[in-house]
């Protein structure tokens, strides 16, 4: 990493005046690597192309990184003129609502076809920008700008697009990839710590199912590892983008993790996605000794890493917790059958994926967690 990029991502931008007067554009701060990823479509370009190319730009994101990064953008970016879409933070608005109001921005300043949209924002902003710009005329282009660590590693890159509808999450949506993915970690200094242990969390995921190198990773390091994470996400979508097989992988720790997450989101102290499949990987790790020959130490040694992954987390499982758990995966439509099929590891870096576990078996890899106490305080 260049000194230049370390020396912004110590502190957060004061101002846009601030940094015109070291006269860098905050993109000349970007090492050559990270300046632009290699899009989904394995070529690298470069965003000033792109942009050049737009009749119209729009940047849409949300209230809470409007203040520290929207100025540092559009400067950097030298789209100053675009059109500024900011919207409420948080899933609650990743629905039908907002989408229509980026759709009648785009309508009202006569967009065209050849419009692009600028996704600047964690997943919320890039799953709903990338479904509205796809979606707006039969498709116009968009950049993702990933704000959080788990959109760098994960939300921003695959092409999978959507809105919550009908009460439930990812309803409806859209295959469509973003033109571009730039990736700056200097967007993490203004990130709260919890956000970012959320996103190591996934970033353990691509450790245990592809390169044992992401297991190192730690709140002084992971940095290091956003690139490679983001990679092995773009080789597994490029192998199987429907998911048809293979990308099933990248559900590692999902099953228990979104029953889990459900079950939270009920009560006062709802769990971040990635604090949730924290403890869902440590669920399948169990299985996956008990049904996979997993060597029993890759757990242990990930048994050491849940207390940090949880430590920002209000958190207080207990056998109660259970049944209505278990009621989640019971309804999880993606498991319907007799038994739900899941992913696990034969060994890091082998992961099978269609697994079918009985549900008792399932509900004996929760007991694990309750009785290990990872999900307390
Ligand atoms: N499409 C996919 O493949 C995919 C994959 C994983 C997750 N997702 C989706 O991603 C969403 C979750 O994304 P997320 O975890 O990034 O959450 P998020 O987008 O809600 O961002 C988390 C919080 O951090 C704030 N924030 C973002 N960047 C910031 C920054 N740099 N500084 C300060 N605050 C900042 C946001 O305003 C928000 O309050 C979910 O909707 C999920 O369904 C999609
Ligand atoms: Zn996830």
């Amino acid at each position: 990493m260049s000194d230049k990029l370390n020396q912004t991502m110590t502190q957060a931008p004061e101002s846009i005046d601030s940094r015109q007067r070291t006269g860098q554009p905050w993109n000349d701060m970007l090492p050559e690597a990270l300046e632009s990823m290699s899009s989904p479509r394995g070529e690298v370009r470069s965003m000033g192309s792109i942009l050049s190319k737009a009749s119209q730009v729009f940047i849409l994101t949300d209230e809470n990184i409007a203040p520290f990064w929207l100025p540092e953008v559009e400067y950097g970016l030298n789209c100053e003129k675009a059109v500024e879409i900011v919207i409420k933070p948080g899933e609650q608005h990743k629905n039908l609502q907002t989408v229509q109001r980026i759709w009648k921005t785009l309508m009202k300043h006569h967009a065209d076809r050849n419009a692009l949209l600028i996704n600047l924002g964690g997943g919320v902003i890039t799953d709903l920008g990338g479904f509205a710009a796809s979606t707006y005329k039969r498709g116009i282009k968009f950049i993702n700008v990933p704000t959080t660590l788990l959109a760098m590693v994960d939300a921003a890159i695959g092409g999978k697009t959507g809105i919550d509808f009908g009460g439930a999450k990812n309803q409806i949506g859209t295959f469509a990839e973003a033109e571009d993915v730039l990736v700056d970690p200097v967007f993490l200094s203004t990130l709260p710590r919890r956000e970012i242990l959320s996103g190591m969390a996934e970033m353990l995921k691509y450790g245990f199912i592809a390169d044992d190198n992401l297991l190192e990773i730690n709140i002084d390091n992971y940095q290091d590892h956003i690139l490679r994470a983001g990679e092995i996400k773009r080789e597994i979508v490029a192998k199987d983008p429907k998911e048809a097989g293979l990308r099933k992988i990248l559900n590692f720790g999902h099953t228990l993790g979104h029953a889990i997450e459900s079950h939270y989101m009920t009560t006062d102290c709802p769990l971040l996605h990635g604090e949730a499949v924290a403890l869902g990987m440590a669920g399948a790790l169990w299985l996956s000794v008990k049904h996979c020959g997993l060597d029993e130490q890759v757990l242990k040694d990930y048994e050491k890493k849940l207390p940090m992954l949880l430590s920002e987390a209000e958190i207080s499982l207990t056998e109660a917790d259970i049944e209505p758990i278990m009621g989640y995966l019971v309804h999880d439509k993606k498991n319907m059958g007799d038994k739900p099929r899941i992913v696990l590891l034969e060994a890091v870096g082998k992961p099978v994926w269609d697994v079918t576990v009985d549900y008792d078996t399932i509900k004996r890899s929760l007991e694990y967690i309750i009785i290990n106490e990872y999900g307390k305080r």
